[in-house]
């Protein structure tokens, strides 16, 4: 069984990254941040509110997430564009700040991990918490400029101001939350991708395993 972590906040190119480091490998690749976004969505769909503690665990437990391909279903719905969408992303780091999500999304990522038998799996607490025994760990980073141009390309009816503050805050309660802090785990290696291509981040994780 071999796992690979992918961690580091948003837009530093952990999914394209993790993608391509799982197409190489031909192992399975999950998306963890796209679970939390499908709970957020769940709440948000039942008309409650993020910041409910006891409500959103609920949720947590009840919902049924599904991953294909391209394709994210929550509850038989597909959720695919509205998890990317801006009510989600604003709603997202409260429920994923909540200790009972994070419990719950924290079982089924390592279930996902013994049935799939291993994988390349990325968010912002997997090398630290989610999968401490990983064969590889990847902390990838990329100076703000250059990560909230990557979010404005996906995202291009938001002007790139408004992106940009959106990401630095989320990042910023991503990192000081109580609970699973983005933190780069002391034996991760660390990979700037500010000025380098996909190809060469992909080559040196593949260089590191
Ligand atoms: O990677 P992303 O932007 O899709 O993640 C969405 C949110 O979920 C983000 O605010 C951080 C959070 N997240 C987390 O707390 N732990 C993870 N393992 C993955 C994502």
């Amino acid at each position: 069984m071999q796992v690979i972590a992918i961690d580091g906040p948003s837009g530093s190119g952990k999914s394209t990254v993790a993608r391509a480091v799982a197409g190489q490998l031909g192992l399975s690749y999950l998306d963890t941040g796209a679970m939390y976004r499908s709970v957020a969505f769940a709440v948000l769909r039942r008309g409650l509110d993020p910041e409910d503690v006891e409500a959103v665990a609920k949720v947590a437990r009840d919902v049924e997430i599904s991953q294909g391909d391209d394709a994210v279903t929550v509850d038989g719905v597909d959720a695919t564009v509205e998890i990317r969408g801006p009510a989600v992303t604003s709603a997202v780091s409260a429920v994923a700040a909540n200790p009972e999500v994070r419990a719950e999304l924290r079982s089924r990522q390592r279930e996902w991990v013994r049935a799939h038998d291993g994988g390349v799996i990325e968010g912002r607490d997997i090398g630290t918490v989610v999968c401490p025994d990983a064969d590889l760990k990847v902390y990838l980073t990329a100076n703000l400029d250059v990560r909230a141009g990557r979010r404005h390309k996906e995202i291009e009816d938001l002007d790139y101001d408004r992106v940009a503050a959106d990401l630095a805050s989320r990042d910023t309660r991503d990192s000081s939350r109580d609970h699973s802090p983005l933190v780069m785990a002391d034996d991760a290696v660390l990979i700037d991708t500010t000025d380098h291509s996909i190809d060469e981040v992909v080559a040196e994780v593949l260089r590191h395993l």
